[in-house]
C-alpha cells in the first residue's frame, strides 16, 4: 500500500492509494473538523423560571457533533448514541452558549466527538462550564450504508488520553450493557443494592 504524505497549510495530510490514480484519505488531523458555535439564548427556548430548556441544548449539541463528524468522515452522519449528558449548571436566557467539537476517537465507521458547552453572562462576563459530552456518530452513504472514515492523527498526550478514554468507555458500557440484559441478569446478584433505597420491593 503506498502510502503519500501532502504538505497542507502547515500540517502534513496522508493520503492512502487505492488504485493507481487515486488516493483517499487514510489518516486526518483532529484540527481539521474541530469546531465551535456560539449563539444567543432567547426566551423563546426558556422555562417559566427563565433558564434555558435542556432539550434545546441536546438539539445543539446533536448539530456541532453532527457538523464535526460530517466533516472528519466526508460523509453526512447520524447519531448513533449520547455518553453522557450531565447539565452542570442552568443556562439564563440572555447568555452568550459557546458549543465546541472535537473528534476524540475513530472506529471503522464511527467516530466519538466530544462537545463542551460553556455559558457567558454577557454583563458580569462570568464563564461558566454547562456540560461535557461524548457522541457517538456513525458515517453513512447516499444508500444509508455505514462506510468507513479516516482515522485520526493522534499527536499530543491529550489526543492520546482522550481515545483511549473512549476505547475504556466502550469497554465498560458493553461489559454493563451485558450484564443487565434479561437474558443474563441474576436477581440474587443484584437485589441487595436496593437496600436503604426510596423504592419497596413487592414480589408475588
Ligand atoms: C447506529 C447504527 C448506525 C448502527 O449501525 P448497524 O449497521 O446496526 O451496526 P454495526 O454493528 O455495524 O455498527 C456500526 C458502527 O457503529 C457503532 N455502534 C453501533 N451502535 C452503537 C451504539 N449504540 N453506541 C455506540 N456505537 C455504536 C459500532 O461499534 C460500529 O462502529 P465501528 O464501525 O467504528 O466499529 C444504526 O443502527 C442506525 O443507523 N441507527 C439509526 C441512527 C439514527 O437515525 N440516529 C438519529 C436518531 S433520531
Amino acid at each position: 500500500m503506498k502510502i503519500l504524505n501532502l504538505k497542507h497549510g502547515h500540517r502534513t495530510v496522508k493520503l492512502e492509494q487505492s488504485n493507481e490514480k487515486s488516493y483517499t484519505m487514510k489518516y486526518k488531523n483532529i484540527e481539521d473538523s474541530q469546531l465551535s458555535m456560539t449563539q444567543l439564548m432567547l426566551p423563546s427556548n426558556s422555562n417559566f423560571r427563565g433558564f434555558i430548556h435542556g432539550g434545546y441544548v441536546l438539539s445543539l449539541m446533536d448539530q456541532v457533533a453532527f457538523a464535526c463528524a460530517s466533516k472528519h468522515s466526508g460523509y453526512y452522519c447520524v447519531t448513533a448514541s449520547v455518553n453522557k449528558v450531565d447539565f452542570l449548571n442552568p443556562i439564563e436566557v440572555g447568555d452568550l452558549l459557546t458549543l465546541k467539537a472535537s473528534i476524540n476517537y475513530t472506529g471503522r465507521t464511527s467516530m466519538v466527538v466530544g462537545v463542551r458547552i460553556e455559558s457567558e453572562n454577557i454583563k458580569s462576563g462570568i464563564i461558566k462550564h454547562c456540560n461535557s459530552s461524548y457522541f457517538t456518530m456513525v458515517a453513512k452513504d447516499n444508500e444509508g450504508k455505514n462506510v468507513p472514515i479516516p482515522g485520526l492523527i493522534l499527536d499530543s498526550e491529550e489526543s492520546i488520553r482522550r481515545f483511549t478514554r473512549s476505547i475504556s468507555r466502550q469497554m465498560h458500557n458493553k461489559q454493563r450493557s451485558e450484564s443487565f440484559t434479561s437474558a443474563e441478569f441474576k436477581m440474587e446478584d443484584h437485589i441487595h443494592k436496593i437496600e436503604n433505597m426510596n423504592a419497596k420491593i413487592e414480589l408475588d
